[in-house]
């Protein structure tokens, strides 16, 4: 009976933590939705990825963009997420998928990976355009010269991309960006 009872209780702990998670991401503007694998993959394609190079998922959600450039592309990967349901979820996707010694998750706010972005070959980004608008100038402020950010579905309000292309993402048509410094 005792046992019953605490099983019950760990997991309508879990069920609260993870649907205020879900609760607090939605009203904070940014819905925890995940991109089609289809969608992660050409954007990385676009991006002209190759063994060995970094990725950085600037809300990285469940790792899934991280995993997939670590196993189809060869990268490494670091990700942040600042809802704990994300990061979490990220943890156990990357050590389910045994990925762990490539791939690095903070959990926290962007900013709290900025140092590594000067560093970081691809920048992938599935957020929405409010998002992007919020983050623009820090975030073209901290890449590295030959840094390429790729943006899913949505656009910076004030840089033109380089290159675009489209793909499927979750069933829908939906165009991918690639953005770089000027020279
Ligand atoms: C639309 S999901 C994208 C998930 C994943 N990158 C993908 O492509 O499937 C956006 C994620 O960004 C996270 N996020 C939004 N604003 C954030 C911020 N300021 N700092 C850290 N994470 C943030 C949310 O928690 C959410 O998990």
């Amino acid at each position: 009976m005792l046992i019953t009872l605490s099983v019950l209780l760990i997991i309508s702990v879990f069920v609260l933590f993870w649907q205020a998670s879900l609760l607090m991401a939605t009203i904070s503007g940014s819905p925890i939705v995940y991109a089609s694998p289809k969608a992660i993959r050409d954007c990385l394609k676009l991006t002209g990825l190759s063994p060995g190079q970094t990725v950085i998922d600037l809300g990285c959600g469940n790792a899934r963009s991280l995993v997939l450039a670590t196993k189809e592309f060869r990268a490494k990967g670091v990700g942040v997420d600042r809802s704990y349901y994300g990061y979490w979820r990220s943890i156990i996707n990357v050590w389910l998928g045994g990925h762990a010694k490539d791939i690095t998750i903070v959990r926290g706010d962007f900013r709290q990976i900025e140092r590594q972005l000067t560093t970081a070959d691809v920048v992938y980004l599935y957020l929405l355009n409010e998002t992007l608008a919020q983050i623009e100038s820090w975030l073209f402020r901290h890449i590295g010269k030959k840094t390429t950010i790729v943006s899913l579905a949505f656009s910076f309000p004030n840089h033109q991309p380089m290159e675009t292309c489209e793909t499927t993402n979750l069933g829908k048509k939906t165009t991918i960006r690639l953005y770089r410094l000027k020279p």
